[in-house]
């Protein structure tokens, strides 16, 4: 079965609605997921996935401080051509998404779905549909 890790960092939960979303998406589509914390993730969590997801709010305009960690221990695993994405919840300019979607496809040369989902603060009911249908495109691309 086609595997998928969901690493995502929040401070005030919104962007762990978006992750639990996107998680249930993928699972409905078929495929195996772990969600896990950027400050509990490792890059031994790496090893065996088809897609990495990452997830992180925006703050004073950067990705929160686990997830830029986090990407340092990304660098430990070998991550070339594996599919990546990035998501996160955001107020008014929403800097992460982009930063992570560039590091994926700069740094570690991963096969990329852009745009990212970016949800603006708490996720509402639609936000979350499609949250969910992110999920699905992302299990649709590896299975
Ligand atoms: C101190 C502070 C700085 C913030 N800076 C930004 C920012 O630069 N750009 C932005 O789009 N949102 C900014 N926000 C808004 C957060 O991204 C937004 O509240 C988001 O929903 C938080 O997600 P979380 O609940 O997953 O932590 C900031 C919020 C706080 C409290």
């Amino acid at each position: 079965m086609a595997k998928v890790i969901i690493v995502y960092e929040t401070r005030s939960g919104n962007t762990e609605y978006m992750a639990k979303a996107i998680e249930s998406g993928m699972k409905e589509a078929g495929v195996e997921v772990e969600l896990k914390k950027a400050a509990r993730a490792k890059a031994d969590d790496l090893k065996d996935v088809d897609a990495v997801v990452l997830g992180s709010p925006t703050y004073v305009r950067a990705m929160i401080t686990a997830m830029k960690t986090f990407l340092f221990e990304m660098e430990k695993a070998d991550l070339k051509g594996k599919v990546g994405a990035a998501f996160g919840s955001y107020g008014w300019s929403g800097e992460s998404i982009g930063i992570m979607t560039e590091t994926m496809v700069n740094l570690f040369e991963m096969d990329v779905i852009e745009p990212g989902l970016k949800v603006k603060r708490r996720p509402t009911e639609k936000d979350l549909e499609e949250c969910r249908a992110f999920g699905k495109k992302i299990a649709d691309a590896i299975k």
